[in-house]
């Protein structure tokens, strides 16, 4: 078991309104899975992920990733298990100006205190195809690149689940269908459990397992 959501639902207060955007949700998905939440705008979808990865917490019911209960853990337990644990890949990138696309990669290797943090870097992207980007700066770099330097940053640390939100969601077709063939190749390659927002029909066929969202809520539960 990789990942056990149990009962979980999300409510925001606005003014003195409650507004609950997940409503008793349930899955778990196995070790080595591919997943795809489904839902029109505003269904709960990037709600739903950032609570599996431990980004944010249920309001009322739990979370499991491998054998770990989220719930009884603190920031700092939970950012060290999102850093050990997870690769979480988003629409918009979300690279760090500042850094080049390998500094970039080693941020999540050198928080964990990797001695060869850089070498991993320089080798993931080049199973990326950037080996000759390696210095660039995101800003010199095109919509397909930053997000290839996202993937190989979200699987410096051998994750065992990666969560991606859309991540084709401002890329063209064709550098979209590249960016999925190298989550799915990494999916087989290393077995690591993937879980994507998509709105890509196309995409719902390559997967394992369709997590249907309307409204807050599961449409198609598990048996
Ligand atoms: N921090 C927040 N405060 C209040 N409402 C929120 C917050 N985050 C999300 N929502 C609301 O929750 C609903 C679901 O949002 P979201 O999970 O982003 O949907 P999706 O990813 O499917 O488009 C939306 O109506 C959104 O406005
Ligand atoms: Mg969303």
């Amino acid at each position: 078991m990789m990942l056990k959501v149990e009962g979980v639902s999300k409510s925001f207060r606005s003014g003195n309104r409650k507004l609950t955007v997940l409503k008793d949700a349930n899955f778990v998905m196995n070790a080595g899975q591919t997943c795809a939440v489904i839902g029109p705008s505003g269904s709960g979808k990037t709600t739903l992920l950032g609570i599996c990865a431990g980004l944010d917490r249920p309001t009322t019911g739990r979370v499991w990733m491998e054998d770990i209960l989220l719930n009884d853990r603190s920031e700092d337990e939970l950012a060290r298990l999102r850093n050990d644990l997870t690769g979480f890949v988003f629409q918009t990138f979300r690279l760090i100006p500042s850094l080049t696309a390998q500094e970039n990669v080693m941020v999540p290797a050198e928080l964990r205190g990797s001695a060869d943090a850089r070498n991993r870097a320089r080798a993931l992207l080049a199973e990326v195809g950037l080996e000759d980007r390696t210095h660039h700066y995101p800003a010199q770099l095109s919509g397909g690149e930053q997000q290839r330097v996202a993937i190989a940053r979200a699987f410096i640390n051998k994750p065992r689940i990666i969560f991606a939100d859309e991540p084709t969601g401002n890329l063209d077709e064709e550098t979209g269908a590249h960016i999925l063939d190298l989550l799915f190749d990494l999916n087989r390659n290393e077995g690591t459990t993937l879980m994507l927002v998509t709105h890509d029909h196309e995409l719902t066929r390559r997967v394992q397992r369709i997590v249907k969202l309307k409204n807050g809520q599961i449409t198609n539960p598990q048996t």
